[in-house]
């Protein structure tokens, strides 16, 4: 049962994945990277390979068009510390998918299998990718999709059980999980391990992934941010049974720990600005936080933030 910190662009920094590691998740992903970027060595796109060196069992997640794409990628930069490479094969954004990358490969099947073929014979590291039901109502073909993948060599795959067109609402359709599990029996040798991703927001939501739909892995995205605690909870939930929650002075000596490390590479001005979404979802929930949550919305400096969230704690 793998517990996993998912991708999620413009979160999943290497500050991000150092708390959910010590929380307790067993594997992060990077948040997703162009190939192209890659290819042409642009800085920016590099910037998003940085990690800490206890960054263990990080996971690379690639986006792009074809595999000539990933193939020019794979030779400009040093991919030998991750290990494994994902392709992401969900996101919905129209900039992403207008180029053939993200969702746009479920309409291609074709197209991922020769990513996953240029992946496994480039790199020889697991390789793994991340999908959606299918463009819209009218053509749910995950499981093609997933045949053709493991087919091709891919040696784990995440559902996130939306389609394009749902983009991230609704709930997820947890009921897909029982047909890709029922594709891929758990007990035979030759099927991929499968990662359920969708509406993971308290550890009973992964614990029921691994029960009721037979899941060998959970990613947790929305339900982490702010709460890289759910890591634990999970972990306790499935070995005792119960488990713990966070308690207020927890809550805000990690964001204010998140902010830190942010700060550390972002620098003060960069890190305040950009985290203010972040430790605003470490305070949500807490009851009497009005005051709380509108000095987060315009604080530019660590200190602020400690004034504001040493209140919670009075
Ligand atoms: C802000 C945000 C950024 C995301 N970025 C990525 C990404 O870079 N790569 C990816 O495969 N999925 C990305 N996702 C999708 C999540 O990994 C996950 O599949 C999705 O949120 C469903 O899980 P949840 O309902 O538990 O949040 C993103 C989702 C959100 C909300």
């Amino acid at each position: 049962m793998v517990l996993t910190l998912a991708p999620l662009a413009g979160y999943t920094d290497k500050a991000f994945r150092k708390i959910a590691s010590f929380y307790g998740a067993q594997e992060t992903v990077t948040e997703m990277v162009s190939a192209e970027g890659l290819a042409r060595n642009s800085a920016k796109t590099e910037a998003l390979l940085e990690r800490f060196s206890e960054d263990e069992n990080l996971t690379l997640q690639l986006f792009g068009p074809d595999g000539d794409t990933f193939y020019r990628a794979l030779k400009a930069f040093n991919w030998r510390s991750f290990s494994k490479i994902d392709i992401n094969a969900g996101c919905p954004v129209p900039k992403v998918v207008k180029t053939g990358a993200g969702s746009a490969l479920m309409k291609n099947p074709k197209t991922a299998a020769e990513i996953i073929h240029v992946l496994k014979e480039e790199t020889g590291l697991k390789v793994s990718i991340k999908f959606r039901l299918g463009w819209d109502e009218e053509h749910l073909n995950y499981l093609d999709f997933a045949e053709e993948a493991v087919k091709s060599g891919a040696d784990e795959l995440t559902l996130h059980a939306r389609t394009r067109a749902q983009g991230y609402s609704g709930t997820a359709r947890k009921e897909h999980f029982k047909k890709l599990r029922n594709l891929f029996p758990k007990d035979e040798s030759t099927s991929p391990l499968l990662y359920a991703s969708g509406d993971v927001f308290a550890a009973e939501d992964a614990l029921s992934y691994f029960n009721d739909y037979g899941m060998d892995g959970v990613m947790f995205a929305r339900g982490a941010i702010g709460n890289p605690f759910i890591f634990r909870e999970t972990r306790e939930l499935l070995e005792k049974g119960s488990y713990e929650e966070a308690t207020i002075e927890e809550k805000v000596s990690t964001a204010l720990e998140h902010l830190a490390l942010a700060i550390s590479y972002y620098g003060e001005n960069t890190a305040s600005r950009e985290m203010r979404k972040v430790v605003m979802a470490y305070v949500k929930g807490v009851k009497n936080a009005s005051k709380v949550k509108a000095l987060i919305s315009t604080a530019s400096t660590y200190k602020e933030y400690e004034n504001a969230l040493k209140l919670l704690i009075q």
